[in-house]
């Protein structure tokens, strides 16, 4: 019998239906289940830092999971800009957080990273990180140390954060295991979906003797036995099949570049800071900002510009789109940024930092690691290099979060997914439908 057009839309209209209700977000109590996400960031983990130690422990984890080669952190390679595109998946020209110092370029004001921890005002934006818009759609989220953590987003704080205090010890192996045993705890326990959480090394190793050393290679080996004790208290804590876990960085390292070997960049070689300026962030690895006193900004670049062959020198209106910074209010009137090695010192040499990064994130010794494992990604699985701001979507999805508005992309990421289209995520179950609709459509058609 040739069903009569009535028929066909009768059809359609179920069809519409059941897409309607298979697409919409399940309520609270039926929310789809997702798993749990952790996100650990070791600062300053080079790419290839396990490449010269034994590491059985990450050597396992790329058998039992994803291995990017490499990721690319944003362009300001420094770690509250870097920690904060990863939790929001914005550039830093839109988060706003555009150095580990908080700063007031008017008043002179100037607070040291460890002091910028409580202060909403620096971090809070508009950008809104993941642990909010996770809150907000019924997620519990906790941040264990992670920039950003401690404060105010939109008048919200994270679930639970603990920050890290004024000498902090950063390499104590027992106390490492602590942190790990009380995450543990919290996503046993207490139930909670998503917990960042940050350690200070191997970035202070690094700064301090440099990444080609006995000492980096060793702190690789401890972070080596962490990420042992991590998967046994996993396993201990009957997660295995409930956890997702990514492990990454904010940036690389590379050993500072130091005279007689090359003549080192000092600015006041070239320009006369009272006459001219009126405000610096400088001193601070290969990034650095100058704002000139009225009038004098002309001035300064031109005395700068061909200063030094290793010194790189932009007028705000020249930064490159690509670096994604320049929008932003707190970028000042002249960037600096140093060739690989070369840091930025204003005044005097009185950096003793054997290591350091801010330099271009094109430099390869400014890559940093992605590994992730857990029941939602494949396994043995080597992922192409991608950009740091990507993790963001991979996160939300992972969670069946709707990202905020953002500048990831999850077709970076979503290779390492054991199934794309169902490992989870509203996006996941709209395409699922959608095909649906597609199908039966066309068989309709053909009856
Ligand atoms: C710097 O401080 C001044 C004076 O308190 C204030 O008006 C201005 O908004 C501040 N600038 C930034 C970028 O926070
Ligand atoms: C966050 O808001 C709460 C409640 O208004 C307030 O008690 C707390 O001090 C704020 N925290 C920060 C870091 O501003
Ligand atoms: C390391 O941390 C543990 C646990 O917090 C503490 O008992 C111990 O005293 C610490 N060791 C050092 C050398 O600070
Ligand atoms: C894990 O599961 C085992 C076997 O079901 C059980 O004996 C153990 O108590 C569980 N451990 C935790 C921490 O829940
Ligand atoms: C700086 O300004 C002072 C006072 O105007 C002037 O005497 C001096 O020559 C200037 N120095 C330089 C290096 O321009
Ligand atoms: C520093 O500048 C010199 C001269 O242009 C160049 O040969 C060298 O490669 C530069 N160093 C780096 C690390 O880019
Ligand atoms: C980054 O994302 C924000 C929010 O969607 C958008 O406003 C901005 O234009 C994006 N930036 C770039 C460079 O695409
Ligand atoms: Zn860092």
């Amino acid at each position: 019998m040739k069903p009569s057009v009535s028929m066909k839309l009768e059809l359609l209209l179920v069809f519409a239906v059941v897409l309607w209700v298979d697409s919409m977000p399940l309520s609270s109590t039926g929310r789809k289940k997702y798993n749990k996400l952790l996100l650990i960031s070791f600062d300053g983990f080079r790419w290839n830092y396990d490449e010269d130690v034994h590491t059985p422990n990450m050597d396992q984890l790329v058998q039992e999971g994803v291995k990017a080669k490499y990721i690319t952190p944003p362009m300001i390679t420094m770690t509250s800009p870097s920690h904060f595109t990863t939790i929001t998946g914005r550039w830093i020209e839109d988060h706003g957080v555009v150095h580990n110092m908080m700063f007031n370029s008017t008043t002179l004001l100037k607070l040291t990273h460890k002091n910028t921890l409580k202060r909403s005002a620096w971090w809070d934006n508009g950008a809104l990180p993941l642990w909010i818009t996770a809150q907000n759609q019924g997620l519990k989220t906790a941040s264990y140390f992670y920039p950003g953590g401690g404060v105010n987003y939109s008048r919200q704080a994270v679930d639970r954060s603990l920050v890290e205090a004024e000498g902090h010890p950063d390499a104590n192996e027992t106390e490492w295991r602590q942190k790990i045993d009380t995450v543990m705890g919290w996503y046993a326990k207490e139930n909670f979906d998503f917990v960042t959480l940050y350690y200070g090394e191997p970035d202070n190793v690094g700064h301090r003797v440099g990444p080609e050393t006995e000492e980096r290679r060793k702190i690789i080996g401890q972070i080596d036995r962490l990420i042992g004790y991590l998967r046994e208290s996993i396993q201990k804590n009957n997660l295995s099949d409930h956890l997702n876990v990514i492990i990454t960085s904010d940036h690389g390292m590379t050993t500072i570049k130091k005279s007689p070997a090359v003549k080192e960049i000092k600015l006041s070689e070239y320009i006369n800071f009272a006459n001219l300026t009126h405000f610096d962030m400088l001193d601070y690895g290969g990034f650095g900002m100058i704002r000139p006193k009225e009038g004098k900004v002309q001035e300064v670049y031109d005395k700068l510009k061909n200063a030094h062959p290793n010194l790189t020198v932009y007028k705000k209106e020249e930064i490159p789109e690509n670096f994604h910074i320049a929008k932003n209010s707190r970028i000042q009137d002249i960037v600096l940024i140093g060739d690989l090695g070369f840091n930025l010192n204003s005044r005097y040499i009185f950096y003793v930092n054997k290591g350091d990064h801010g330099f271009s994130n094109q430099e390869m010794d400014m890559k940093a690691i992605f590994r992730a494992f857990g029941p939602d990604f494949r396994k043995n699985f080597i992922a192409e290099p991608f950009d740091s701001v990507s993790i963001y979507p991979l996160m939300c999805k992972l969670l069946g979060v709707d990202p905020a508005p953002n500048n990831g992309s999850l077709s970076d990421t979503q290779a390492m997914l054991v199934d794309y289209s169902d490992a989870g995520g509203h996006a996941g179950r709209i395409q699922t439908s959608v095909s649906l609709l597609v199908i039966m459509m066309f068989i309709l058609l053909l009856l």
